[in-house]
């Protein structure tokens, strides 16, 4: 079988704009962002590029932090030190929370009991517990309430996961995803060592290296990945197991600076019989090589997958997709393997793969993206928003599954 291009993107059934378009004539949206630190300074950017939003206030308890909110929101924004004040005083419609992770259960069922819309930086929560108990708080309270997982938001990631349901990559048996990158994590601080208060600010500053406050790299990293697994397989993993540790960074941090886990799904395949899908997972600090892709391999193609980019590989001897009736470069240099033998080709790791057909989809900014969405759903007071409390406790259970893996030494099992 032949598939154009079109066809293909077809298939896929995606419709390829980026974003919702809020009509004008929309009354403006009064939001409120809470953490105005690193992301809560990129959420703050975005959203003052969507016209029907007006930010009212800003909150950050670190003044810094509240002066950069303050230039990036305007002038109309009122600042504040104390979230519950800012709730009491202004009343906002909506709040984004990009608080640190210990943080995140407190703040939103805060936000939830005065009467706001939440949009809520993932992980989710810090425990499964309170993951749990949020969502029975977000339901009850028939708020709009989405997980900030921007890769629900972007148009190369929701184009992918509709090929994958629409069968074009057939039966998946395998996905691979991993986050290297090469810095340490920890933030300077901008006082000497000396000074009475370096402890407190170092630990604020540097959150992420502890366990009080931080789930570490699969929190921070791992959440957005094993998300995607979790959507384009359509459930949750079945039990998991990890190693992981401080090998390199050894700076007083508590959390790992890597790990790799190895993650099992129960699945059914077209026959309705059970199969298993392993999805291998790694996290570095020391090491930047592949960077931050998923790889979803099926079988009758790969997706390999990345924010901006994504391609599809062929398998030799399937359905072949070519452009508009042009020659299948994807087929023509696919490797041909028979049972058992390892054939010349698979010494060349790269040259197997093909051509691969790219999906291109308009540039898009997926913060902004799913933001939009956000406001969107707020507006029409849609509680189905493109990452709901569901997907956030499912991603939460499934990352702190990992850790707990590593601090046992043994499978975990997924806990609901
Ligand atoms: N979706 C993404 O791509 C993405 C990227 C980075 C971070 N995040 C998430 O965003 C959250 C924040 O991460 P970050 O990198 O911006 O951290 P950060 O340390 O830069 O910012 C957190 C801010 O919260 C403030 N804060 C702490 N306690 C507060 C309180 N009680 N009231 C008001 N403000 C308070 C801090 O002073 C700080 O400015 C984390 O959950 C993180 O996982 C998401």
């Amino acid at each position: 079988m032949s598939i154009t291009r079109r066809t293909f993107l077809e298939t896929a059934g995606v419709t390829l704009a980026a974003s919702t378009v809020l009509r004008a004539e929309d009354a403006t949206i009064r939001v409120a962002v809470i953490g105005t630190g690193g992301r809560g300074s990129d959420l703050l950017r975005a959203l003052t590029t969507i016209d029907e939003v007006t930010v009212v206030g800003v909150c950050d308890d670190y003044p810094p932090h509240l002066e950069q909110g303050a230039k990036y929101a305007g002038p109309q924004a009122k600042t504040f030190s104390d979230y519950r004040k800012l709730l009491d005083e202004l009343k906002p419609q909506a709040v984004v929370i990009a608080v640190p992770l210990y943080l995140h259960y407190k703040v939103a069922v805060d936000c939830l009991s005065a009467g706001c819309d939440v949009f809520l930086e993932k992980t989710m929560c810090y425990t499964v517990d309170e993951a749990r108990k949020l969502t029975a708080q977000v339901l009850a309270s028939k708020r709009v309430f989405q997980v900030g997982l921007q890769r629900r938001a972007n148009a190369i990631y929701k184009q992918a996961q509709a090929m994958v349901a629409a069968g074009m990559i057939g039966q998946v048996v395998s996905i691979k995803a991993q986050w290297h990158r090469n810095n340490s994590w920890r933030r300077p601080i901008p006082i000497p060592k000396s000074d009475a208060n370096w402890l407190k600010l170092e630990r604020k500053l540097n959150w992420r290296l502890y366990k009080a406050y931080s789930a570490g790299l699969m929190a921070e990293l791992g959440s957005h990945q094993m998300d995607v697994a979790n959507w384009f397989l359509g459930t949750h993993p079945k039990r998991v197991m990890a190693s992981g540790g401080i090998e390199y960074f050894r700076d007083g941090r508590e959390v790992y600076d890597n790990i790799s886990c190895l993650y099992e799904y129960e699945l059914k395949d077209a026959k309705g019989q059970p199969y298993t899908v392993r999805a291998n997972y790694t996290s570095l600090c020391n090491n930047a090589y592949e960077g931050a892709t998923e790889l979803i391999m099926g079988t009758k193609g790969s997706l390999y997958l990345t924010s901006e980019k994504g391609l599809l590989f062929q398998e030799k001897g399937t359905d072949v997709v070519s452009w508009e009736g042009g020659k299948n470069a994807a087929d023509a240099n696919a490797a041909v393997v028979t049972a058992g033998k390892t054939l010349k080709l698979s010494n060349d790791p790269w040259a197997h793969r093909g051509t691969p057909f790219e999906i291109d989809i308009a540039e898009g900014n997926d913060t902004r993206d799913e933001l939009v969405s956000f406001v969107d759903h707020v507006r029409r007071q849609d509680v189905k928003t493109i990452c709901d409390v569901n997907v956030g406790l499912t991603d939460c259970a499934t990352i702190l599954m990992a850790n707990q893996s590593v601090e046992r030494g043994s499978w975990i099992n997924f806990p609901f």
